[in-house]
């Protein structure tokens, strides 16, 4: 299969949540990546990134510039095309959105829908069958016992490998991957990054990560982009990226660059709707 190319000319955006008067995230950057790259993007916490991410997948309209992806102009497409586009990514947010008291067969059988039929889905949903497919993604995160778990009775850190491994299941051809090692500990983050990077190599499928860990990033990327406020600081191949430039990179967020591991934040799924109660 091959990946889709990501082309942004002078984009300039919002962050999602942030109000309409709010100043851009991204202010006129221009980027290209070519099919089947994997890319890692750095840079302290507010330089963007997650709005970058957003912004390739099609989630964030720009307010000016264009985002290309494969051959396609984006926002000149109608909105149902755009919708079609987006089943052809793969975007993992750093808290992976995983309903509670789903099992986790469902949660990655759910990736594949793009690909099915209405009816196939409402098959899969309510009787999952062809699990191997999930079963060998587990596998490749080391979680081959969970296959028939329950969502919420997973640690933080076996919730966010469900949300990588996901992308193992769908047929995505580009990945977009935001802070995947948060919740994980040094050995479980480098045996994950490194199932994303062989997947996705042995594929051909386009891969962005957003890395906390700059370490990581030079080790296992061939290729990083330097993030500082909705600019880039560099774009380099990552033999290239000295400690000079993580310095002027995460200058007065020095603290971000020295740190071990980052901060685990919490990714407990949200609480279980309340149930309605009918009194006579
Ligand atoms: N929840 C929010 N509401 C409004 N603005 C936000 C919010 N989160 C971030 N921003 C703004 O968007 C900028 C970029 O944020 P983000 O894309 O999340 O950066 P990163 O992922 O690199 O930490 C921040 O510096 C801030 O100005
Ligand atoms: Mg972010």
């Amino acid at each position: 299969m091959p990946g889709l190319s990501v082309s942004l000319d002078e984009v300039s955006g919002r962050h999602p949540a942030a109000r309409q008067d709010a100043p851009n995230a991204i202010s006129d950057l221009s980027l290209q990546i070519a099919a089947g790259e994997q890319v890692a993007v750095i840079g302290p916490s507010g330089a963007g990134k997650t709005t970058l991410l957003q912004l390739v997948g099609a989630a964030l309209k720009p307010n000016s510039g264009s985002v290309r992806v494969g051959d396609v102009n984006v926002w000149q497409l109608s909105s149902s095309v755009i919708q079609k586009l987006r089943g052809r990514f793969f975007y993992a947010p750093q808290v992976p959105p995983l309903p509670p008291r789903q099992r986790v067969v469902t949660a990655l059988l759910a990736g594949r829908l793009p690909s099915l039929s209405l009816a196939q889905t409402l098959a899969q949903l309510i009787y999952p069958r062809d699990v191997g497919p999930a079963q060998a993604a587990l596998e490749s995160f080391d979680l081959a016992d969970k296959l028939w778990h329950r969502v919420d009775r997973l640690s933080g850190g076996e919730r966010q490998r469900v949300g990588l491994a996901r992308g193992l299941v769908s047929p995505a051809e580009l990945w977009l991957i935001d802070e995947p090692l948060s919740a994980l500990d040094p050995t479980r983050a480098r045996q994950a990054i490194q199932a994303l990077i062989t997947e996705a190599k042995r594929r051909g499928v386009t891969l962005i990560v957003t890395l906390h860990q700059v370490d990581v990033a030079r080790q296992n990327f061939p290729r990083i982009i330097g993030l500082r406020d909705g600019a880039l600081a560099f774009d380099l191949p990552s033999a290239a990226v000295t400690q000079e430039k993580l310095s002027v990179l995460y200058a007065q967020h020095e603290h971000e660059l020295t740190e071990l591991a980052p901060p685990a934040i919490d990714i407990a799924p949200p609480p279980e709707p309340a149930k309605i109660v009918h009194c006579r």
